[in-house]
């Protein structure tokens, strides 16, 4: 089977940092894309930042049922037919050892991260991408590979996003290709608190002696999601410079 470019894409959390930067690289590679995140201001300062035609954006939390609802009507409606899906909204609001984990933090995470992830599928697999089949792929994190102290819960629900990816990757197929990427430090805001003011020595660790950048991981989405990645499905394609193989977590 032979697999056509995606045309229409959806990718949450993209007002910035890496989901910003997966929307603008499927522009650049001929795609149109609606944009999400909850604060509309900042995420109307990124759709304008796209050539005219290319991108939308809808305003509403991943976790959020009729915002959802509403993205992919909008979507479909305004763009056509959903080809792919970057389930790459995700939180991490606490630190600290799993012992002292404030339960209703710990489910707030789980509800974005890990039910987002199927909720977002759910939709766009019901929108029609089911019967004419898709590629999806979901950020994990090497958190979810490696045990990473402070941020335990975090890599956990990073750990089940890639055990998700497996199993829709094989409930989907043979329309709809389900892969993940799972990166190390990337130099967002979200990971600030991780390097801001020791770079050197945090890249130190990784063989290629640097974090990584938001285009590194839109690069790699990018071809999880093109005709080349088209034999591609269940994988969880680890982005870290070589931390891992070097015995080092994030
Ligand atoms: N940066 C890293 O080192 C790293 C490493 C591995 C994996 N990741 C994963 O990569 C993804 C993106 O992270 P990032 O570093 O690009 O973060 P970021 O720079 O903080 O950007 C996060 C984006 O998601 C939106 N967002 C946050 N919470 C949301 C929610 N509940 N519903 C909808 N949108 C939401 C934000 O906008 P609003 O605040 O307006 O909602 C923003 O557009 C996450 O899944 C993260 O776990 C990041």
């Amino acid at each position: 089977m032979t697999e056509r470019p995606a045309t229409v894409a959806i990718v949450t959390g993209a007002s910035r940092g890496i989901g910003l930067a997966i929307a603008r690289r499927l522009v650049d590679d001929g795609a149109r894309v609606c944009l999400t995140a909850r604060h509309a201001e900042e995420l109307d300062a990124a759709v304008a930042s796209f050539p005219s035609g290319t991108a939308i954006g809808v305003a509403g939390a991943a976790d959020d049922p009729d915002a959802r609802t509403e993205t992919v009507r909008r979507t479909v409606s305004e763009l056509g037919p959903i080809d792919a899906l970057v389930n790459n909204a995700g939180i991490n609001p606490v630190y600290g050892p799993l012992a002292d984990l404030d339960l209703d933090a710990a489910r707030k995470v789980f509800e974005v991260n890990v039910l987002g992830t199927l909720a977002w599928t759910q939709e766009v697999v019901r929108s029609g991408m089911g019967e004419r089949g898709g590629s999806i792929v979901n950020l994990s994190s090497v958190t979810g590979e490696v045990v990473s102290p402070g941020i335990g819960w975090y890599g956990i629900t990073k750990a089940a996003v890639s055990h998700l990816t497996a199993t829709l990757a094989v409930e989907l197929a043979p329309r709809i290709r389900v892969n993940a990427v799972a990166p190390a430090v990337v130099k967002t805001r979200f990971a600030r608190a991780l390097y801001e003011g020791r770079e050197e020595e945090v890249s130190a660790a990784y063989p290629l002696r640097r974090l990584g950048t938001p285009e590194d991981v839109a690069g790699a989405v990018a071809f999880l999601l093109s005709a080349d990645a088209a034999w591609i499905t269940g994988e969880v394609l680890t982005l870290d410079g070589g931390l891992l193989r070097a015995g080092g977590t994030a």
